[in-house]
């Protein structure tokens, strides 16, 4: 750095002279030529005020009033003197001064002799630097001599060199400027920023960094610069963590799944193979914001779980491109490579019109199928008009799908969620080699219910196509094989959980989604993040409860507000001490249902409210807008209770996510019995959702459990995610996938097919 700020200066030097020089030794050109000029002019007065004198004494022959005309001339500013000369060259007259000078006659005398016109120069005579001005001298065309007029040149000379001298002072002092002003602003912007961005970085390398987040130093002037050491700071936390986790793993004889491992996991058992993602969501979404894109990853644990897989794979992942500015990002093919910042696989947007969406993902798939497989006393509807869309988009997706596998022998396929149905026998119609896996994120209910679907057979039979369909838990896949059994007509497997129709067979098994744990330790007690987050939520409690969702029926939000109301009235001590804060991120909005759920929630929250609160306190916070996953975590660290009272739901993350964040052991969670998770989370309070009083009861029973008994559940649910969590659920559904044979025969005739129904 200090060599850098010497040669920064030196160059600076050199240049500023060098210019300095250059400019003022045009400006002693100029002032050269102008002094001169001056002279001249001087010089040729004098000789015209003069000359007609010297003609009249000249032509008169007095040459004592020559000597005398001459003699009076003599004294003026920097003059030497004159002298007169007769047409051979003669001298006449001439002051005293000029007699040492000019023992001879000078040769511009002589040349003005012969040309009889004005003459002038500058010479050095007798080392001396002169200006001789000559000019002849007539009487009516007689020709009398000439006149000479000899000046002191010297003073021009030392004129010049004043010049020179001032500009290279005022050289010199703006170089001594310049270079102290260059090294306050090396110093300042340059030398500091990086001396701090140093630091950070020794910190980093040395692991005194918290791991929480890695902030840049601000450095103004490297901002692109400090983006990339940031994303690559980021990328080497996340090694060393996972490194440091792999090597505590060891240590232990865990075998944890971790996305290291599900990425190297993968990488063996694709081998040359490629891994292919189908979703409505896409990954990465470019919205308009302003003036400016704003690029976002959409909160999901399905993302959480599918992007280390695909970024392993360099995979490609088909969906639906929903961003406002989606489109200036992808190339001809509609292709772009992501994440943005460290691209590693493909994602392939598919576009659809505003009437395909409205069919599709508005109509069919969310006013129809969203209710038909969530028990939650929501009417489906289902139109005409929405499964003619629906099929048009899937088999939209299909095409998009089949081009990117067109140059991949033996695909791997995952297929996700409801919106896509008909997509694993679209696919494998046109390509058998791929293995197709579809997982339905939503329950599967059970076969009269279904059966209100007016399309239930295509949509069963669409799903056979897949090698592997999966769900959360055991009993949506019997409600599946039910369901398949009245629908269409197939040969079930109830040992092995599989259907056979036509040659192929299809597994139905299921894969509990999950989480990733926080295993960090906690930075704040749980007083403290309370405190923190009361603060920023301008509460004044003792206690808080958490609930956190998209606005939606299936949610039961509105039973819940129910349950504080009477948590309230039953346990009236808890007033003024028990704040229920709730993050309603509205969803689909587009649709009736939805928009008047959300004016719903706000008004009961108004209505409970209004009767309880006093002062600043108030029974319930509703947080109507979309929390980050960042945002959230201090709502889950802070809480003394999550209520997750869902009316149906398939796994339901939240409960998940909740104890995943609980790192000090800490909070209760109170979940429904109707959602997936509770077959896993035993320790959570379980209620039914239905029941206002038990759930009022389930508040003030976690508020007053005992610290080690919270501990001890809170641990319990821990566990039970380490070891099931997002990684692993990916890693199951591959394995799975990948292990099938494709190959297997129908069963034999005459065996029966159906072998135990567990569902019985
Ligand atoms: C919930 C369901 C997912 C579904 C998603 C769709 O999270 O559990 O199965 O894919 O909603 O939400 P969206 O906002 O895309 O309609």
């Amino acid at each position: 750095m200090r060599l850098l700020s010497v040669r920064l200066i030196v160059s600076l030097v050199v240049g500023v002279t060098i210019v300095s020089l250059c400019s003022s030794g045009y400006e002693a050109l100029v002032g050269k030529r102008n002094l001169r000029r001056d002279l001249q002019r001087r010089a040729a007065v004098l000789a015209e005020s003069l000359a007609g004198n010297v003609e009249r004494d000249l032509e008169k022959g007095t040459l004592q009033t020559l000597r005398r005309t001459v003699q009076r001339f003599a004294n003026r500013e920097n003059l030497i003197g004159l002298a007169v000369y007769d047409p051979e060259g003669h001298i006449i007259s001439e002051t005293r001064e000029l007699e040492p000078l000019m023992a001879q006659t000078p040769p511009v005398v002589l040349q003005t002799l012969k040309s009889n016109q004005e003459t002038d120069v500058f010479e050095r005579i007798s080392d001396k630097p002169v200006h001789i001005a000559v000019v002849p001298l007539r009487h009516q065309d007689k020709f009398l001599g000439v006149l000479a007029i000899v000046h002191d040149a010297s003073y021009i000379r030392a004129q010049i060199l004043q010049i020179w001298w001032e500009t290279f002072f005022n050289a010199l002092l703006y170089v001594v400027l310049i270079a102290m002003i260059t090294l306050l602003i090396v110093r300042w912007s340059i030398e500091g920023p990086i001396a701090r961005t140093a630091n950070w970085m020794r910190s980093l390398r040395t692991g005194r960094m918290p791991s929480s987040r890695i902030g840049v130093p601000d450095v103004e002037l490297f901002r692109p610069l400090a983006r990339e050491v940031a994303t690559f700071a980021e990328s080497l936390n996340t090694a060393r963590t996972a490194a440091e986790r792999e090597a505590r793993l060891r240590v232990e004889g865990q075998s944890q799944w971790t996305a290291e491992r599900l990425a190297a996991d993968v990488r063996t058992r694709l081998g040359t193979g490629k891994l292919f993602v189908v979703s409505n969501r896409e990954p990465y979404v470019h919205m308009q914001r302003g003036r400016s894109v704003q690029i976002s990853v959409p909160p999901s644990g399905l993302i959480t779980a599918l992007e280390p897989v695909l970024r392993a794979s360099h995979g490609t992942w088909v969906a639906h491109g929903g961003g406002t500015a989606d489109r200036d990002f992808v190339d001809r093919n509609d292709h772009l490579q992501v994440p943005p910042d460290d691209p590693q696989y493909t994602l392939r947007r598919v576009w659809l019109t505003k009437e395909e969406e409205e069919g599709y993902y508005y109509g069919f798939a969310n006013e129809g199928l969203w209710p038909l497989c969530h028990i939650a006393h929501t009417r489906p509807i289902f139109r005409e008009m929405d499964w003619e869309r629906y099929q048009k988009v899937n088999r939209k997706f299909a095409d998009a799908l089949l081009e990117e596998i067109k140059d991949t022998q033996r695909p791997v396929v995952l297929v996700q969620d409801y919106h896509f149905a008909l997509l694993p026998r679209m696919i494998k119609q046109k390509r058998p080699d791929a293995r197709v896996a579809i997982f339905w994120h939503i329950p599967w209910p059970n076969a009269e219910t279904f059966g209100i679907c007016p399309w239930q057979r295509e949509l069963v039979d669409g799903l056979l196509g897949a090698d592997l369909v999966g769900f959360h838990i055991q009993a949506h896949c019997n409600n599946f094989l039910e369901t398949t059994d009245r629908t269409v007509e197939s040969r079930i497997n109830w040992e092995h959980f599989t259907v056979q129709r036509g040659e192929h067979t299809t597994t139905v098994h299921p894969f509990p989604i999950s989480v990733e744990l926080d295993e960090s330790a906690p930075q704040n007690s749980p007083s403290e993040s309370r405190t923190a987050l009361l603060k920023s939520l301008d509460v004044d409690a003792l206690f808080i409860g958490v609930g956190v969702e998209r606005v939606d029926y299936t949610k039961g939000v509105l039973e819940r507000f129910l349950a504080v109301e009477r948590f309230l009235e039953k346990y009236p001590r808890y007033l003024g001490q028990f704040t229920f804060v709730q993050v309603a991120a509205p969803s689909r909005s587009h649709l009736k249902r939805y928009h008047d759920l959300e004016a719903e929630i706000e008004a009961e929250a108004g209505r409970i409210n209004w009767r309880f609160q006093r002062d600043k306190w108030r029974p319930i916070l509703s947080l109507n807008r979309q929390h980050s996953h960042e945002e959230i975590q201090p709502l889950y660290k802070a809480a003394d209770v999550c209520m997750v009272t869902s009316l149906h739901d398939g796994m339901n993350l939240v409960a998940k996510e909740f104890v995943a964040a609980r790192n000090d052991e800490s909070g209760v969670l109170i979940l429904s019995i109707f959602t997936g998770a509770a077959h896993e989370l035993r320790d959570a309070l379980q209620v039914n959702p239905y029941d206002i009083d038990q759930m009022a009861d389930a508040i003030r029973v976690a508020l007053e459990m005992d610290p080690e008994e919270k501990q001890a559940r809170m641990q319990h649910m821990r566990r039970t995610i380490r070891e099931y969590n997002i990684y692993r659920w990916a890693a199951t559904l591959i394995t799975e996938l990948t292990e099938l044979r494709l190959d297997q025969q129908p069963t034999p005739a005459g065996q029966p097919a159906r072998t135990q129904n567990p569902a019985a």
